[in-house]
């Protein structure tokens, strides 16, 4: 159990930060030349978007990004961890370059800089051009070159200030929610695409490391996965099996490439009647996993999970699951109260993912790079009272704190979010931040999490 509030610090130095991403809060979708990415074609399919929203507006970020600096400020956080937008750089995702693009992360990076915000630059949080998905998106290697194309000429722009980078952001959403449910863009529902697409998602991140420390400023490389824990529901044989399978396409699939240099031989067995996995060239493995300088860790929610005893066949309407080859396996609610996203609240699953990380693979410095929570929020006389996502973020920073007493080298911790935003299929309705946005006036208030947030990091820990 975790003892919140009897005094935890942090160690020395701990960061504290928030994170957003680029196509969730810039708005401005067509200005200073942006191409179209496969947000903004998904946006336009009937039914794809909760609310039937997009993101030509947004937070309006594009513009309001003085203020928003300010508000990071004003928390008293020294880091923010934000995502470049590809299409602003390379509308076309191919060699023309969009100047007016690099001037915007330029002018935003020297924001921060002017505010002692140390920038965590994220290269990809999902929006890929669409010209590239036109021609087969992650399914074609090719993407995965020109991406390592686009990392070199933003680390050009900006690698005199910015350090830490870290190169994709949950790449088993863009490949698993992107092709095999399509509840993401590009919004595909073919089981072999994804797979193909998580390898080159996985490769485009290990040359575009190579780029970056190749590069003539000093470069700390990361990646982003969404760990969670997997528990089978019952000791018996199939719910173990259930959970092994689970944690190998969620867990193990991205971590083991990156960290160890191969694919999960269990993992590959059970794809076997997908894919032979043809897409793996020659010293792909050796890409992936060459240095890694730090490990970004989003961690939201864990899952219970049990066999069936037969694949569930998706209903009319229904997607197809994510997980690929697991049509006989179900997440069970832990019974407890959910966000409103219905993810049940499983604080000690972040220690656990840590501790696992830890001994399961190579001591590397680790961030939580994003953690948080959604709920209802009302604005009400000037006031969000949410008190539910201070209650989440205390019990998550002491499990990160229960971690750090069991010798994870945990460094940093960002909220996810320092914005309410654009939930991708959710559209709107669904809000993540310590800062309420309305989105009719873009008018900003911070939440009672916000200030609950500040006050943690003034006193690096929870008082
Ligand atoms: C993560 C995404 C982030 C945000 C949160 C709630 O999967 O990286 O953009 O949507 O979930």
């Amino acid at each position: 159990m975790s003892t919140v509030g009897t005094g935890r610090r942090f160690p020395q130095g701990f960061v504290w930060g928030a994170a957003t991403a680029a196509f969730q809060i810039e708005g401005a979708s067509t200005e200073d030349g942006r191409g179209r990415s496969i947000w903004d074609t998904l946006c336009e399919r009937p039914g794809a978007i909760l609310d039937g929203s997009d993101g030509t507006v947004a937070c309006d970020h594009y513009h309001r990004w003085p203020a928003d600096l300010d508000l990071l400020r004003s928390l008293g956080l020294s880091a923010y961890r934000f995502s470049i937008s590809w299409p602003r750089i390379k509308p076309q995702g191919n060699g023309v370059i969009e100047e007016r693009g690099l001037e915007f992360y330029d002018r935003l990076v020297d924001g921060m800089l002017e505010r002692g915000i140390e920038p965590y630059a994220t290269l990809y949080h999902w929006d890929l051009p669409q010209a590239l998905e036109d021609k087969g998106g992650w399914t074609n290697r090719d993407t995965a070159y020109r991406f390592a194309e686009y990392a070199a000429v933003v680390q050009h722009r900006l690698g005199d200030r910015v350090r830490k980078w870290a190169t994709m952001n949950e790449p088993w959403c863009s490949a698993f929610l992107g092709y095999a449910s399509g509840e993401h863009a590009p919004g595909i529902t073919d089981p072999v695409a994804a797979v193909t697409a998580s390898h080159h998602l996985l490769l485009a991140h290990g040359l575009a490391a190579e780029v970056l420390h190749g590069g003539r400023r000093p470069a700390e490389v990361g990646i982003v996965p969404n760990l969670y824990r997997v528990t089978p529901q019952t000791g018996t044989e199939r719910d173990v099996e259930a959970a092994r399978r689970m944690d190998g396409m969620q867990n193990r699939w991205f971590l083991d490439p990156v960290l160890k240099g191969e694919y999960p031989a269990d993992v590959v067995a059970d794809l076997a009647h997908i894919t032979d996995l043809s897409f793996v060239k020659d010293g792909d493995l050796g890409t992936i996993s060459a240095r890694l300088d730090w490990l970004g860790v989003n961690y939201y929610s864990s899952w219970i999970v049990r066999g069936l005893d037969a694949p569930r066949v998706p209903g009319p309407g229904e997607r197809p699951t994510p997980w690929v080859g697991t049509d006989d396996v179900e997440i069970v609610p832990n019974g407890e109260q959910t966000t409103h996203m219905g993810w049940d609240i499983e604080p000690s699953g972040l220690t656990d993912t840590l501790v696992r990380l830890s001994q399961d693979y190579q001591p590397l410095p680790i961030y939580i790079t994003e953690n948080g929570s959604a709920w209802d929020d009302v604005l009400e006389d000037g006031a969000v009272h949410d008190h539910p996502r201070i209650d989440y973020l205390e019990q998550h920073v002491a499990a990160i704190h229960d971690a750090i007493d069991r010798g994870v080298d945990v460094r940093g911790y960002f909220a996810w979010s320092l914005l309410d935003n654009f939930e991708w299929a959710f559209g709107y309705t669904r809000r993540f931040g310590l800062v309420h946005v309305d989105y009719g006036t873009q008018e900003r208030v911070v939440k009672a999490s916000g200030r609950h947030y500040a006050a943690i990091a003034a006193e690096n820990g929870l008082a």
